[in-house]
């Protein structure tokens, strides 16, 4: 008896079907229609429409060519972006953007990175901001407005939640402003840690006076800085700093303070030896190390 089922060839092939499928039903698509395999953060947020309509921007023009949205869990990766990437991050990603490759920089963290502003003007000229970047300028997208009925139909097709106010702001909004707030919101659902300070408060610059780091620190600014400061340290986008009005005070602040400044930026209201600073200096600490951050910049 036990032999003849594979006498019979047909027979054999149906069975061995059944069996497989069986075992496919229970090992793949059970467990794929299970909460489980569809995890999502507590605080992730659905996009709203202009974040959504920014999003579009995004894939209409393919800047998953050149940036990830993902943030392998390896030291060197998160050392430069930050926390790794999360399964429960991407419940409202449909399709997910993670993309493959690394022109620039993963994007995974650049919500509330920068300010607003720095996404402006970054767009608007990349090279303004990073000489020798080869990402396009996106300052044109600020003449196309976005379209209210179709970010509607949108959301309706992705389920998301929408009102009519919801749609209404996008009424006077460009695919600039758009993209803005797309770029505010990624992967903000998962919490910052702060990363520890790279020197002891009350350091003092110990290349304060070593003729390379002096050399080193022009290149440096021209390079990075001049975009906002002017070419000649005048003033621009950011203060003066010829001076001594360091935050806008008519005083010296210590090594350190200046050091915080460069490698941390500086948010709004932000303290520093007591004067509030207006926000807008981006943060330098990922790209330079401490000696870059220490190379003074006298111009
Ligand atoms: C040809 C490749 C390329 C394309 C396409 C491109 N970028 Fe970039 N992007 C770069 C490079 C290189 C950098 C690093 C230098 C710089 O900031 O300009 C960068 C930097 C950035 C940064 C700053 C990241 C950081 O952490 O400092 C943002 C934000 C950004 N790109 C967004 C976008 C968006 C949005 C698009 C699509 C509208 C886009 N990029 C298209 C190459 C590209
Ligand atoms: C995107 C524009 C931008 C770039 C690029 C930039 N800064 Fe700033 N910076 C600012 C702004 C805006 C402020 C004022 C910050 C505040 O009030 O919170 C500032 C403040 C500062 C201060 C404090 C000045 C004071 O008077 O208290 C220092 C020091 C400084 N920047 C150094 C640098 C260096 C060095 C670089 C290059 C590595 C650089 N900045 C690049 C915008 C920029």
């Amino acid at each position: 008896m036990a032999g003849t089922i594979y006498k019979k060839p047909i027979l054999f092939a149906v069975v061995v079907t059944v069996v497989v499928l069986i075992g496919t039903i229970v090992m793949m698509v059970y467990p794929m229609l299970t909460p489980q395999m569809h995890p999502k953060l507590q605080n992730l947020k659905p996009y709203t429409a202009l974040q959504l309509a920014g999003r579009d921007v995004y894939q209409e023009e393919g800047c998953f060519y050149c940036h990830t949205q993902t943030v392998r869990p390896l030291k060197a990766e998160v050392m430069r972006y930050g926390e790794y990437s999360k399964a429960g991050e991407f419940a409202y990603d449909q399709p997910f953007l993670w993309g493959s490759k690394r022109t620039g920089p993963d994007l995974a963290r650049i919500g509330g990175k920068y300010t607003d502003k720095w996404h402006y003007k970054h767009f608007n000229d990349p090279r303004k901001l990073f000489q020798g970047s080869n990402m396009p300028s996106y300052g044109w997208l600020a003449d196309h407005p976005v379209n209210p009925k179709e970010v509607e139909a949108r959301m309706k097709a992705l389920g998301f939640p929408y009102t009519k106010e919801d749609t209404d702001v996008l009424a006077d909004k460009t695919k600039l402003d758009a993209l803005v707030a797309y770029m505010q919101a990624i992967g903000t659902a998962v919490p910052r840690k702060p990363k520890p300070p790279m020197i002891a408060k009350g350091d003092t610059n110990p290349l304060a006076t070593d003729p390379n780091a002096i050399a080193e620190g022009k290149k440096i600014y021209e390079m990075n800085c001049a975009a906002c400061h002017g070419v000649d340290a005048k003033g621009d986008i950011g203060p003066e700093l010829t001076d001594k009005e360091w935050v806008y005070v008519m005083e010296s602040v210590g090594d350190d303070t200046v050091f915080f400044m460069i490698a941390d930026g500086t948010k709004k209201d932000q303290e520093f030896e007591g004067r509030k600073a207006k926000g807008g200096m981006p943060s330098w600490g990922e790209f330079f190390g401490k000696k870059k951050i220490w190379s003074p910049f006298r111009i």
